[in-house]
């Protein structure tokens, strides 16, 4: 028996803010932010909506695609570094809103890669059999946190959650392997400033992420005894698209084969790589059987990578 995915959900607010919005707030043009990352606009959440809202839409999506209820989650994981408070964490909040009472919740910090993180911890409880059904939830209210006269940082980030049921599935099917690392040398790269605010060296997280991407989603089909040409699907963290064309060409796979979404969302952290997953599954661009190989990077510096079969 593997752990694999039961049922997919995202969420993102109706608000979009296009880059020649931003260009009224920032000295910045269309030009240079769709040709250095990829992104046309954005999703922002109003202040009504907090992160555990997000978090919740989403999670409900995925227990209905798998066709359970919150009363059938054994335990909650919710990947976010944009909580609605230090605790309790957002996974207590939507244990309580989804009726999941039996079900232990924590959050994982480990910001864009934390929902790569997440899937992995949810794997080791049901292959040891202690657990049946685990929500693992990417959410992120990153417009809380961003600096709107900084348009090093503001032009990149948007908001949005996405969510996967993580349960057993036969053995050749599921997260077949995976790879997660950290390396504490970079948080002057990436992290929160005393203001609250992302800071974030650009060119070193860059140079960074176009090494690390490539690198894990290869390490991870390798250590199946496959190669890159046995890849079908590739769900890269939705940073910058010239981050995500590293990998792609590292995996040598065709530009319709690689899930993108950030031209409409932007990098929405540990909510990237679900809300691609969810959106991808409902388009039907997944199949039956394919290797899907999901990566991601980001603050921490952190990375992980899952290879899984549909
Ligand atoms: N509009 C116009 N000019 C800008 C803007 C902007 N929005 N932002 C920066 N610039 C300027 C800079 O001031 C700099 O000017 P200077 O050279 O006069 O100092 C110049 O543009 C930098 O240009 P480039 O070097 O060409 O920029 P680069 O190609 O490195 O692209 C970018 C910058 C998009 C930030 C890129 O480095 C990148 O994507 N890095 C990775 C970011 C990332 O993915 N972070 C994810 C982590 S998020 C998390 O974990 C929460």
């Amino acid at each position: 028996m593997k752990a694999g995915i039961l049922g997919t959900g995202h969420y993102v607010p109706d608000n979009v803010v296009t880059n020649q919005d931003l260009e009224k707030v920032v000295d910045t043009s269309d030009e240079w932010i769709r040709t250095r990352t990829g992104i046309e606009e954005r999703r922002i959440a109003p202040d009504e909506i907090d992160t555990s809202d997000m978090a919740y839409h989403s999670a409900k999506m995925a227990l209905d695609e798998a066709g359970i209820s919150g009363q059938d989650l054994d335990m909650i994981l919710v990947a976010t570094v944009t909580s609605d408070m230090g605790f309790p964490s957002v996974a207590c909040q939507i244990q309580e809103r989804l009726g999941a009472f039996k079900a232990s919740a924590m959050d994982v910090s480990a910001a864009c890669s934390g929902f790569i993180y997440g899937m992995v911890t949810a794997k080791q409880f049901i292959e040891s059999q202690t657990h049946q059904n685990i929500l693992v939830v990417g959410v992120e209210k990153l417009s809380k946190i961003v600096n709107w006269e900084d348009r090093n940082t503001c032009v990149l980030f948007g908001d949005g959650a996405g969510s996967a049921v993580i349960g057993p599935v036969s053995d050749h099917k599921g997260i077949l392997s995976f790879e997660l690392g950290a390396d504490g040398t970079g948080i002057p790269h990436l992290h929160q400033t005393d203001e609250d605010f992302i800071h974030m060296n650009g060119r070193e997280v860059f140079k960074f992420a176009v090494r690390q991407m490539g690198d894990s989603a290869l390490n991870v089909v390798e250590k199946i005894g496959l190669s890159k040409d046995d890849v079908d699907y590739l769900i890269p963290h939705q940073a910058n698209i010239r981050i995500m064309e590293a990998a792609r060409e590292k995996l040598d796979i065709p530009v319709e084969k690689m899930s993108k979404s950030v031209h409409k969302y932007g990098n929405t952290s540990a909510a990237s790589i679900p809300i691609a997953l969810s959106e991808d599954v409902k388009e039907g661009k997944i199949k039956e059987d394919e290797l899907v190989v999901l990566v991601g990077f980001g603050g921490g510096l952190t990375w992980g990578a899952v290879a899984l079969r549909w």
